[in-house]
């Protein structure tokens, strides 16, 4: 697995790594020993990046996380959490004070003095054009809480903001084959600007796994069933704001380049990673086989065979998506 330097940490993380809002709610049931083993399985085949967010499942994704942790002294594994959704995104809400009380509520999850990175969890742009959010921030810095920030982005336009910023380690932004905006000006700018890129949302929620049809169902208490149309949160973060049918045509076209022996999930990660600006691919696993299988999708990146299925990417996002994605996000 190839590791890859977290902003200008000095920390290295793997170029695949692990979301975990799936080990939270959200994604249907997941039990703690299943949740305990998707990390176990991620960690063995090399990751050693975790995303995760004081509200996934109202913090049992963090708790999981710091249980396998605490059985696991003197490991490698960065864990990255985010907060701020605890309350209403107003930016009046993100206060100095809110900020303590919520990275404490972090560090207890996890069993850490001092969290690795937290990620500002999508706020409202005013927040990030706010000096007094990064003040807020650089303090918990200085006092030991965190170790280092990051913002979690909906729109391109919040992440060129949030790279402008000058201690910002990360930014986290949906990117994957149906989501090619920030290729245009995001990535450049945060590679000039030493800033990581976390691509969340990888396979589209799953769509990028080229396994489901016109017929498949979600449980009632899955995103991908209560969120299509942004019911409950920006419909961009379910299907990657992809209308479901266009998604099925548009994965089933990218089948048609891939390689030989390889899986479209695979394919997509790899390719993903492989971006010059990318630091880490964070897809989210329900169960042990999805988690080792993205995880060796890094073996791809030095395999040099791509070039095929980027040039779908490309072609299929501009036939069937950019017109319709390209302008929100
Ligand atoms: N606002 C934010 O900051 C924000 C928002 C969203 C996500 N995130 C982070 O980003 C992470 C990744 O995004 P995501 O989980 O929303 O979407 P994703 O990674 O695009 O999709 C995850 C889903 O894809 C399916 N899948 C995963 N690996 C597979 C494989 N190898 N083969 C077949 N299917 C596979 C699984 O669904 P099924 O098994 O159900 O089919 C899984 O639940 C999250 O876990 C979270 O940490 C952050």
């Amino acid at each position: 697995m190839q590791q890859r330097e977290l902003g200008r940490t000095g920390r290295q993380v793997s170029a695949i790594g692990l979301g975990t809002w799936q080990l939270g709610a959200d994604w249907g049931d997941v039990s703690e020993d299943d949740a305990t083993a998707v990390l176990a399985a991620s960690v063995d085949h090399g990751v050693t990046l975790f995303d995760t967010a004081d509200v996934y499942g109202d913090g049992r994704s963090e708790s999981i996380i710091g249980r396998f942790l605490a059985g696991r002294p003197g490991h490698d594994i960065t864990v990255a959490t985010k907060m701020g959704r605890r309350l209403a995104q107003e930016p009046e809400n993100y206060t100095a004070e809110n900020f303590r009380s919520w990275t404490d509520r972090s560090r207890a999850n996890l069993g850490v003095d001092t969290l690795d990175l937290v990620q500002l969890h999508c706020p409202p742009s005013a927040v990030i054009e706010d000096d007094a959010t990064f003040d807020a921030l650089d303090e918990l810095v200085a006092g030991g809480a965190i170790a280092a920030y990051g913002v979690s982005v909906e729109t391109c336009a919040q992440a060129l903001a949030a790279i402008a910023r000058p201690n910002v380690t990360n930014v986290q932004i949906i990117l994957n084959p149906f989501r090619l905006k920030p290729l245009d000006e995001v990535l450049p700018a945060a590679a000039a600007a030493g800033v990581s890129i976390f691509a969340r949302v990888p396979l589209a929620s799953g769509l990028l796994s080229g396994k489901y049809t016109a017929s498949t169902s979600f449980a009632e208490n899955d995103h991908r069933s209560y969120n299509r149309h942004g019911e409950a949160f920006d419909r961009g973060e379910t299907f990657s704001g992809v209308d479901y049918e266009v998604g099925l045509e548009a994965a089933s076209r990218l089948a048609a380049a891939l390689p030989d022996g390889v899986s479209l999930p695979a394919a997509s990660l790899a390719w993903i990673a492989g971006l010059s600006g990318v630091t880490s691919v964070i897809p989210g696993a329900r169960n042990v086989r999805q988690a080792q299988s993205n995880a060796d999708a890094a073996k791809l990146l030095d395999a040099g065979s791509l070039a095929d299925f980027d040039a779908a990417v490309h072609e299929v996002y501009d036939a069937l998506l950019r017109e319709a994605i390209h302008p929100l996000w």
